[in-house]
């Protein structure tokens, strides 16, 4: 199908990856549908592209939700490629998580992916063509010490994407799982706001836990260099228009170390291996 025939929904296109990824898509052509909450930075890329239509949604909202769902399976050129790429963070040991914060992290990040697919996915059937998109992470597979909500979502996301591949193979609908690495977005600055100092409210025994993980993943994260959304965005390009995309694109520091270590050892020895990492393998408190 011709790129200017083609519409993309792209979540969470305020910022980040699905900003950049709005770009280069309309520069191709495509008709974008952008999401977001931020109503500035959405008109602001409609002003630089004719091509995109901004659409004010709070993916956590049930019933804004539902009205974008609506719009979207009502659409007279329905959408044929899906980049489902709005989500966010929050950090903490399980005791310190709040779970109506967790709740509303899920929404975004999981059920908000699930009503927005099942919205496309009739126009995508009737076409016998697309692409899914869904944003994943390194840790869509292995989780770091403090990061159990986020990464349950991811591993969710995976399971869903890995599942629908499957389910849509037969009418010719592409599903890529994009699992980056740390890439410079707001991505860590919305997660330090929403997730506050741990130190300050987390029970004592938790706190050499904070103190040995936080030392050793900033270990980890020294001198990393750290990629740009631009490159994740051209490589979720590329996969779209692909003949034959992968099934999973792992890219960005740490995927080699981490995701290689995930896949060549067994349960326990990648237990240890993180426990090395994060200096928890001798902290007894
Ligand atoms: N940056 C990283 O290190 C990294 C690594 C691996 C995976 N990822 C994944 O990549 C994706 C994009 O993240 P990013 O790095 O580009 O971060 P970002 O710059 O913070 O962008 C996140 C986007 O999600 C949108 N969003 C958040 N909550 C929303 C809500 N309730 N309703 C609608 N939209 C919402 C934000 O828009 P509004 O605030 O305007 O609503 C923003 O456009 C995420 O799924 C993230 O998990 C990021």
């Amino acid at each position: 199908m011709n790129n200017s025939k083609q519409t993309a929904l792209i979540t969470g296109a305020s910022s980040g990856i699905g900003r950049v990824t709005a770009m280069k898509l309309a520069e191709k052509g495509f008709h974008i549908i952008a999401v977001a909450r931020r109503k500035k930075q959405l008109n602001e890329l409609a002003n630089q592209f004719q091509n995109i239509t901004p659409k004010q949604v709070d993916l956590s909202n049930d019933g804004e939700t539902k009205d974008i769902c609506r719009y979207l399976s009502e659409l007279q050129n329905p959408v044929s490629v899906l980049v489902n790429n709005a989500g966010y963070s929050i950090r903490g040991v399980l005791e310190d998580v709040l779970i109506e914060a967790a709740r509303r992290l899920f929404e975004v990040n999981l059920f908000a992916l699930m009503r927005v697919t099942q919205a496309c996915l009739p126009g995508m059937r009737k076409l016998r063509t697309g692409t899914i998109i869904n944003l994943s992470s390194i840790v869509g597979k292995f989780t770091f010490p403090g990061g159990g909500v986020y990464a349950a979502s991811k591993y969710a996301v995976e399971g869903i994407t890995d599942a629908l591949r499957l389910e849509l193979a037969p009418f010719g609908i592409r599903v890529v799982a994009m699992r980056p690495g740390p890439v410079t977005t707001e991505f860590n600055d919305v997660s330090n706001e929403l997730s506050g100092d741990p130190m300050i409210r987390t029970d004592k025994d938790y706190k050499p836990i904070y103190q040995a993980a936080g030392a050793a993943a900033g270990k980890i994260f020294n001198g990393l260099s750290i990629p740009e959304p631009d490159l994740i965005a051209g490589l979720i390009v590329e996969a779209i228009l692909s003949d034959a995309p992968n099934p999973v694109y792992s890219i960005g520091p740490l995927c080699d170390e981490f995701l290689g270590k995930r896949e060549c050892l067994d349960d326990k020895n990648f237990h240890n291996f993180m426990l090395e990492k994060f200096d928890l393998m001798n902290l007894q408190v």
